[in-house]
């Protein structure tokens, strides 16, 4: 029988509010019941605000795409997130929303993407080099390194600074701490906890953890913007070269240091925490079907043969591409896109009162009983054909306006990690392990993911 990638058994019935703020607090996963992936709409009475979840795709597409100006990002995110984001482009809205989208479009378009594709190799020559130190057979931590690799590439393509391995691991730290905190944050803020209280119960730490990382982004920014204020001509090709030169076109003045420094710490957030999670759950999945990871191998021997990567043969493995989605829909990295109702509206049959939270939950809608065969199986072939997949059920990297920028950039990256790691290694799930999956910023497993790594033949 074919084996069911893990998922958390959701309760029977809806949890009584005090048992939903305990259980939300360690992950939102954890409060989620059997009619949450049946339903079309929901309501969450919380003591301060109701929150309306929506599943419906028609009224998904509403919220997301044709009336996204009436649903705008969730005001209570933006301020959770700003001690370490400041103003930047992932919860902001409106002309400063557009300003910033404008100020990294130029980043992000394909033919920038491929001129960093040499930088991320070289952080996964990086990576391989640290796994190829261990003993063939050996299980190793892999959600450790999926973590450092993805914020090496981040650093390197967007700053040309390699992530040196004690400051690195520091600064994940800090980020796991802001992570944990900011969910409890919130289920403090919506279930109004005193301010005073909220801060003696973590909120010190959380900012401390922020204004850690915001230093070290700082370190190395600083001297650059200071050069190029100098008019002294810099020689790099990075992602920081270009933001450096954009021109507001509202106030014709290059953006300040803290702009360009909130947008960099959003880049690095929104950057590595989502794809070190889904290539985790990918790595996860490939350990858990042999048959699939075979096929995938194949395909890359056929491709590349033993010769370097090129930019190329990323867009020729199909399957694994195809691997690569079907985790995405079974362990979306944002399991959930928080909004607000700007009006009064009415969604499905409901009246939603102005100043509501309105959330979009891939999560939900990726496992949706109706909207999928056999939701929780893994079946890689549905992303063969786009029309196998009912219309607005899957969105990974968001929709419309809002979504994701670095969706070009994550499919790069991932699919060469996946390639180089499949190519050297057969991979097999410790015997009994099972992920402990928890829903923070990002859907990840707390208890990390322990792969046997056995050499092939042909290293
Ligand atoms: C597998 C990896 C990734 C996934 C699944 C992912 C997913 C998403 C999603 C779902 C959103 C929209 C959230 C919402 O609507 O509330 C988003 C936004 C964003 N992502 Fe990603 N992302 C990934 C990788 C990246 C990378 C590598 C970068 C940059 C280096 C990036 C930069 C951004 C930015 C800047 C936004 C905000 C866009 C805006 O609001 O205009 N993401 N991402």
């Amino acid at each position: 029988m074919m084996p069911c990638p893990f998922h958390p058994k959701p309760y029977k019935n809806k949890a009584s509010t005090l048992l939903t703020f305990l259980l939300k607090r360690r992950s939102w996963l954890d409060g989620l019941y059997e009619r949450s992936y049946k339903m079309q709409m929901g309501r969450v009475k919380m003591p301060n605000f109701d929150l309306y979840v929506v599943n419906d795709p028609k009224e998904v597409r509403r919220i997301m795409v044709d009336e996204v100006r009436d649903f705008p990002k969730s005001e209570l995110l933006h301020r959770l997130l700003s001690p370490l984001l400041g103003e930047s482009i992932f919860t902001t809205n409106g002309r400063v929303w557009e300003k910033q989208r404008e100020l990294l479009r130029p980043s992000f378009e394909m033919t920038r993407i491929s001129k960093v594709f040499d930088l991320m190799s070289d952080a996964v020559q990086d990576l391989m080099q640290k796994f190829e130190k261990y003993p063939d057979k050996s299980i190793i931590e892999v959600d450790e390194y999926m973590t450092f690799v993805t914020a090496d590439v981040i650093f390197r393509t967007i700053m040309s600074a390699k992530l040196d391995e004690i400051k690195g691991r520091e600064v994940l730290e800090a980020f796991v701490s802001v992570q944990e905190e900011t969910v409890k944050t919130a289920m403090r803020k919506m279930f109004r906890f005193p301010e005073w209280l909220s801060y003696i119960l973590g909120e010190r730490k959380r900012l401390k953890s922020a204004a850690l990382i915001r230093q070290v982004l700082s370190d190395i920014i600083k001297p650059r913007y200071d050069a190029v204020s100098n008019g002294k001509h810099e020689g790099y090709s990075d992602i920081l070269s270009s933001l450096l030169e954009v021109i507001d076109a509202d106030t014709n003045e290059r953006f300040s240091f803290e702009e360009i420094l909130d947008q960099v710490a959003m880049l690095f957030l929104a950057g590595h925490e989502t794809t070190a999670s889904s290539l985790t759950w990918t790595l996860y999945l490939l350990s858990l079907f042999p048959e699939h990871q075979e096929k995938a191998y194949e395909e890359i021997i056929q491709i590349a043969g033993q010769e370097k990567f090129k930019i190329q043969d990323l867009k020729n493995f199909k399957y694994l591409t195809c691997i690569f989605k079907e985790s995405l829909r079974l362990y979306p990295p944002v399991g959930f896109f928080a909004r607000e109702a700007k009006k009064e509206t009415k969604i499905r049959d409901k009246i939603v009162a102005q100043g509501s939270g309105v959330v979009v939950a891939p999560w939900l809608i990726h496992r949706h009983e109706q909207f999928w065969k056999n939701p929780n199986g893994f079946d890689p072939t549905r992303h063969g054909d786009k029309n196998n997949i009912k219309k607005d059920t899957y969105m990974p990297f968001g929709m419309g306006e809002r979504i994701c920028i670095g969706q070009g950039f994550a499919m790069q990256e991932a699919i060469l990690i996946l390639a180089n790691i499949l190519r050297a290694y057969k991979l097999e799930l410790e015997e009994s392990f099972v992920p402990d999956i928890i829903g923070r910023l990002t859907i990840r497993s707390a208890n990390g993911m322990r792969i046997k790594f056995t050499k092939r033949k042909s290293q």
